[in-house]
């Protein structure tokens, strides 16, 4: 990623986030923290998806399209990994790759919990300063630096007072695709070393996908011609990983998949609408216990 300014992807997926609050599967779906989390020309967007008015113009169209359904994916997304926190809840949640999520805010079961926000040190510069318009954090909150290609995990997590002799449930949601895959491989190792027995890891990552693939670099120069800002043009995607070899790795670490559901399936169980169905098709939720 650009290491001059925060994620960009970061700040997408709150912008789809709050385009989902109270829209997208209210009964199981909110986040009052996204909006919270934005910017006004952020939230401008934001709010011309939430009116369901298609702009003007095919460059503001096909950025209105790509934040809708980049929203039908967040909303059965937060709500897989909200239930899987919930159903074993730990003393210690780390969030690797936090962005600007809003889960130290906004689950009141983490009153009790120790929550350790791991990113890249200007993604949480960025967030920190966000932050500040948020209402305090349900619990205890520690913000960790680090840079999954260059810092080791292990070590700062210790530094922040991270406990190995407890159990963990680590959320690693939308950051493996950033990764290539010997990163990935080598956050995974670390955290497993970290992990008390009895401990948790939600991972969300993409499967291989030829849309995704094909349509990605249609999406960029499209974007170019019509001058609109690309969030990805610094945090291009750098691995894919096939349910069977996800697998592969977390059991390598002593890992158990429990589940592992795409969020296409997801979103059919909250009863939601999706249009972009084949896009839902490759992302997945995995849980796993050690
Ligand atoms: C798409 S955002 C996801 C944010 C958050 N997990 C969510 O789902 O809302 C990707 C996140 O991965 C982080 N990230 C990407 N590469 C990283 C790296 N090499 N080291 C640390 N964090 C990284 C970015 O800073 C960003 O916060």
């Amino acid at each position: 990623m650009d290491t001059r300014e925060g994620s960009r992807t970061a700040v997408l997926v709150c912008q789809a986030r709050a385009v989902a609050h109270g829209r997208l599967a209210p009964d199981r779906f909110a986040d009052p923290t996204a909006s919270a989390l934005l910017e006004p020309g952020e939230l401008a967007a934001v709010e011309q998806a939430r009116s369901g008015v298609p702009p003007e113009g095919w460059g503001p169209r096909m950025e209105y399209e790509f934040l809708r359904a980049t929203a039908e994916g967040l909303a059965p997304r937060t709500v897989a990994v909200d239930d899987a926190v919930r159903e074993r809840l730990h003393p210690q949640v780390v969030i690797l790759g936090a962005g600007l999520d809003g889960r130290a805010w906004r689950m009141p079961e983490l009153a009790g919990t120790a929550v350790f926000e791991v990113d890249h040190p200007r993604s949480q510069q960025d967030k920190r300063r966000r932050a500040a318009a948020l209402s305090p954090p349900a619990g205890q909150i520690a913000f960790v630096p680090v840079d999954f290609t260059a810092d080791r995990l292990d070590d700062s997590l210790d530094a922040a007072g991270h406990r190995t002799d407890r159990p963990t449930t680590w959320i690693w949601e939308g950051v493996v695709p950033y990764l290539t895959r010997a990163e990935a491989a080598a956050t995974l190792q670390a955290l497993a070393k970290a992990s008390a027995p009895g401990s948790r890891l939600v991972v969300h990552y993409q499967a291989p996908s030829l849309v995704a693939s094909l349509g990605r670099p249609v999406a960029r120069a499209m974007r170019r011609l019509s001058r609109q800002p690309d969030p990805m043009a610094h945090e291009p995607w750098r691995s894919a990983w096939t349910p069977a070899a996800m697998r592969e790795l977390l059991t390598g670490q002593g890992y158990a998949v429990a589940r592992d559901t795409d969020l296409l399936t997801l979103a059919g169980a909250l009863a939601m609408p999706v249009r972009s169905r084949r896009t839902l098709g490759s992302g997945r939720v995995l849980v796993a216990d050690r």
